[in-house]
């Protein structure tokens, strides 16, 4: 990798001055200036009880009589307060650049310990029809998963199915209302009887108890509940297979918050000295003295003995923590969830429940509609996900004639990107709008105008024959910058990594479509004669392709035939 190229050179540089430290070196923050720099002369300088400037010059002229220095290096200068700029020869970025399109995952560096990441996203809740709201954390959480992945890490993924809570009470006294059999519990019936169990339950506090007593005998083993609970869960689960399916979200485990019962006497043990009895219900007191508010503590028991939510995530800490042995365990959900994370996090480092492993919330803001309230489908009320296809869907066929004539399949996978692109260009934790209208478009930062580039470079170089060797030329700024931006890809891909954050690398391919498209709009490759020179473009233009198609699986997003 370029970074650890140049830390490396500059190391060697340092320490014949004296200095036994390690650097870093980082995309220049400022690109007019140069390409990479390095802020380290502060450090040293504390170090070795002298300014900033003195240290940097001294290393900026070592770095000069190096005799590496002209194959490295077209400048390298010291800029106040305590910089070091450096930019690149075109010998070092041709360089790297080969290696990128010679090598497997473009000679990036594997981690030489593995990982084990448990990723806890999806999150949909049984009988309830999944909506707008659950977009966010099933696309982001399979995206961090291909990113953790891809980066050779080992994932195992959970949906963790909102499969045990009050819903379930609602619905199962619907179907006994209704004098419903097993064999009726159909995706309408349960669409239908959810919303007016939950309204009844707002307005009738005696079916309220009723449905809360449904809930406890059911998760008491209630032989009868649970025959209907299975089938609501197959029922219900079918279809939301079928939507992560459309969105090419996938699980290793399919497993629910009721799957997390057996494990709760064990869980129970673990915890027993930080549980307190308070009112008749169990209680885990999480507050720290280092809090500006008080942290309510965690309900772990109600009087009545029913278990909770957090309840639920503790004893699936604990069965993970037997299974896998993870290294980390990644929740992927609504930011208003915090509190409820905090508790549980807290709760497991007190108990001693997860050792060395980090636990992470991964918080999500929320999509709100134009209208800057949250987002809600033409219909209104409910806003649910196939309706929300459709809408995406209408709105890109009617903005062009020739859309019309696009196969289904082509059209499902440009939904797709619309939705996944207008997702993760946004940092995670901030609330967006989404606008279908602005977010279909082929102009602008959008998911059509990256797959229309990424359909125009392979045109380019259909029938094409490659030297696999290019020239140490660069031809001209444009170039220049498309080949730096190349280089830059294992950092955005570590950074998305370390921040947890795919925004960055959305980011990433966003700007290697523009610098792309305005490469190829500013030169005119085809009409070279220059063969050296055709060669060394064009196979820029190939690793081009295929970074884009590499980096645009990592977020989700599928390349259609046409558009
Ligand atoms: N089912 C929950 C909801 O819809 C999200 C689950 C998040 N994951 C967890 N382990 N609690 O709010």
């Amino acid at each position: 990798m370029i970074t650890k190229k140049l830390e490396q050179f500059l190391e060697e540089e340092i320490q014949k001055l004296g200095y036994e430290e390690k650097v870093r070196v980082i995309v220049s923050n400022r690109r007019e200036l140069c390409d990479y720099q390095c802020d380290d002369c502060f450090r040293l300088a504390k170090i070795y009880h002298k300014s900033p400037m003195e240290i940097g010059n001294r290393i900026v002229e070592a770095i000069q009589n190096s005799p590496k220095y002209a194959e490295y290096f077209k400048e390298v200068t010291f800029a106040n307060p305590g910089f070091i700029n450096m930019t690149l020869s075109d010998t070092l970025i041709n360089q790297q650049v080969r290696c990128m399109m010679e090598k497997e995952k473009f000679g990036m560096e594997m981690p030489s310990k593995i990982d084990t990441y448990v990723l806890d996203y999806g999150g949909a809740n049984i009988a309830k029809p999944l909506h707008v709201g659950h977009l966010r954390p099933a696309i982001v959480g399979e995206s961090m998963k291909r990113i953790i992945a891809y980066m050779g890490h080992k994932t195992i993924s959970d949906v963790h199915l909102g499969d045990y809570g009050l819903q379930i009470g609602q619905v199962i006294y619907g179907i006994l209302k209704d004098q419903k059999q097993v064999e009726e519990i159909t995706l309408e019936y349960l669409e239908d009887i959810y919303p007016k169990m939950s309204s009844l339950c707002k307005e009738d506090e005696f079916v309220k108890t009723e449905c809360a007593n449904i809930t406890k005998d059911l998760q008491d083993g209630n032989l009868e509940y649970q025959l209907l609970f299975q089938k609501i869960k197959e029922v219900s689960g079918n279809d939301c297979k079928r939507l992560y399916d459309y969105l090419g979200v996938s699980f290793d485990l399919w497993n629910g918050e009721s799957d997390s019962y057996p494990y709760i006497p064990s869980t129970t043990e673990v915890l027993k000295n930080i549980i307190e009895v308070s009112e008749g219900a169990k209680i885990i007191p999480v507050s720290e003295v280092t809090d500006a508010k008080e942290l309510p503590p965690l309900i772990y028991q109600k009087s009545n003995g029913a278990y909770l939510y957090a309840t639920t995530d503790l004893a699936t800490i604990y069965e993970r923590m037997e299974k896998y042995h993870p290294d980390y365990i990644l929740y992927v959900a609504d930011s208003r969830q915090s509190l409820h994370f905090e508790q549980v996090f807290r709760a497991c480092r007190k108990s001693g429940l997860t050792k060395n492993t980090k636990l992470e919330f991964l918080g999500l803001g929320t999509i709100n509609g134009t209208d800057g309230k949250p987002f809600k489908t033409r219909s209104g009320t409910a806003p649910k996900l196939d309706a929300l296809f459709e809408q995406i869907k209408g709105i890109f066929l009617s903005q062009k004639e020739d859309n019309k004539d696009m196969e289904e399949e082509d059209i499902d996978k440009i939904v797709n990107a619309i939705l996944k692109f207008a997702d993760l260009q946004n940092n995670r934790e901030r609330d967006y709008i989404f606008d279908i209208r602005k977010f279909s478009n082929v102009v602008g930062k959008t998911g059509p105008y990256i797959l229309y580039t990424f359909l125009r470079i392979q045109k380019i170089l259909e029938s094409v024959s490659l030297d696999s060797n290019i020239s140490n030329h660069i031809y001209n700024e444009d170039d220049r910058k498309l080949r730096l931006h190349l280089l830059e890809l294992e950092a955005s891909l570590n950074s998305a990594l370390k921040e947890r954050l795919p925004s960055l690398l959305a980011d990433y391919i966003y700007t290697l479509a523009l610098l792309a498209n305005t490469f190829y709009q500013n030169n005119r490759i085809q009409g070279l004669t220059d063969e050296v020179q055709k060669n060394d473009w064009l196979s820029l233009f190939n690793l081009t392709k295929n970074v884009l198609k590499e980096m645009l699986n990592l977020i989700i997003i599928d390349i259609p035939q046409f558009m």
